[in-house]
């Protein structure tokens, strides 16, 4: 039996999907795999036991990424799964920035008792008017599932819309809609646009991404759209361009001790994925991808080891082994298998910094030959699969 361990709550029909082989368990120390949302494993000591940590969601910087491949803990997040529901609520924080449906609803929930409501509603209603989103133009930074369903749904819904991503070559075979102005320039996608929709994970290179240099390029009264993770943005520099009128609103789905203070800051307590839809989307794939890779090996969706996914095993054993790229280790390992057994067939690949291979063997591996590539410099886990 294997046993799964979830340090948040993952939704039950997704779980529906782990074979009669794997039970949920309570105990992490007996775990083989892991499944997280949010919860932080920054400081967690990770059982010996575990072979996979799966974030049911896109973001993974609660997870210690780099320590966790070091030790041969492959992890898996779940792109896409939860796309719709981020989606619909950016569209949702996009009319609340532009119509005071927030201030108009409170304004109403004080005054619900007044007989003369009604009335009264005709003649307060100016204090809450707003603008339309038609025809503006929103500048979407990140074009993966996420970026890419909401830019779907802003030409849908009549406004212009910019976008670039740190890869734009991987849409040069028309993945996306032709209306979309693709760019590399991120000042002048700041420059035209009415909002600006933060769509790309948090790592050293996108922390602060919002910062006063960032926003001298905005146009006066920009709203910024921030669904992916708090640390993009600079909060000091927001407020300050919050409280000179250059940011008009600020909607976050992860407001922090700071944001959730800021006047002009709309606060959503990260509730992007949170649809039954979306959760159960998520819990499935992150199980479907873990018992494929402790029953076969494959990787999917792996966020540090590079995808290796060759099917079920063909011939009596599979090989996998993990190692620190290095060059030549997979020809060395390869090589030295074949001068013992018939190999059926051998797929390697790397991928920043690390390496995985899946080799299927005719004949059964032997102890001694498995030490012997246990023992090649930088093999980090070595695990054979009958
Ligand atoms: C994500 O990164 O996909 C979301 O934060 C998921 C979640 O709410 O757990």
């Amino acid at each position: 039996m294997r046993h799964i361990h979830c340090l948040n709550k993952i939704s039950k029909s997704g779980l529906a999907v782990l074979p009669d082989t794997y039970q949920l368990t309570d105990q992490i120390d007996q775990a083989d795999a892991i499944l997280v949302r949010s919860a932080v494993m920054h400081d967690m000591t990770l059982p010996s036991s575990v072979l996979a940590v799966a974030r049911a969601g896109a973001g993974v910087n609660n997870i210690p990424l780099d320590t966790y491949a070091q030790k041969g803990v492959v992890v898996f997040n779940t792109p896409g799964a939860n796309a719709n529901a981020v989606k619909e609520l950016t569209l949702a924080g996009m009319l609340l920035a532009v119509r005071d449906i927030h201030g108009g609803m409170n304004w109403l929930a004080e005054n619900r008792q007044d007989p003369d409501v009604q009335k009264t509603i005709e003649k307060v209603k100016s204090r809450f008017g707003g603008t339309e989103i038609l025809g503006k133009t929103i500048g979407i930074i990140g074009l993966g599932a996420i970026g890419r369903k909401l830019a779907e749904a802003c030409l849908a819904l009549g406004m212009k819309v910019i976008g670039t991503d740190r890869n734009l070559k991987q849409f040069e075979d028309n993945k996306l809609p032709t209306a979309i102005t693709l760019t590399e320039d991120k000042e002048s996608l700041y420059q035209a646009s009415d909002f600006i929709s933060l769509n790309l994970p948090l790592n050293d290179s996108t922390r602060h991404l919002i910062n006063k240099e960032t926003l001298a390029h905005m146009k006066e009264g920009v709203i910024i759209l921030n669904f992916a993770r708090d640390a993009l943005v600079h909060d000091d520099d927001l407020e300050t361009a919050i409280q000179s009128g250059k940011v008009h609103r600020y909607v976050t789905d992860f407001p922090n001790a700071r944001t959730a203070n800021m006047t002009g800051v709309i606060a959503i307590p990260h509730l992007g994925a949170s649809t039954e839809e979306a959760e159960d989307n998520c819990a499935s794939m992150a199980a479907n991808q873990v018992v494929d890779y402790i029953e076969n090996g494959n990787l999917t969706n792996a966020v540090t080891y590079p995808d290796v996914h060759v099917g079920p095993r063909q011939g009596t054993c599979r090989i996998a082994i993990m190692y620190q790229e290095s060059n030549g280790l997979s020809n060395t390992i390869q090589q030295k298998l074949a001068a013992d057994h018939t190999i059926r067939q051998a797929r390697h690949h790397m991928k920043s910094g690390y390496g995985y291979s899946l080799i299927d063997l005719e004949d059964q591996i032997k102890d001694d030959h498995i030490k012997a590539i246990e023992a090649f410099e930088g093999v980090i886990r070595v695990r054979v699969l009958v």
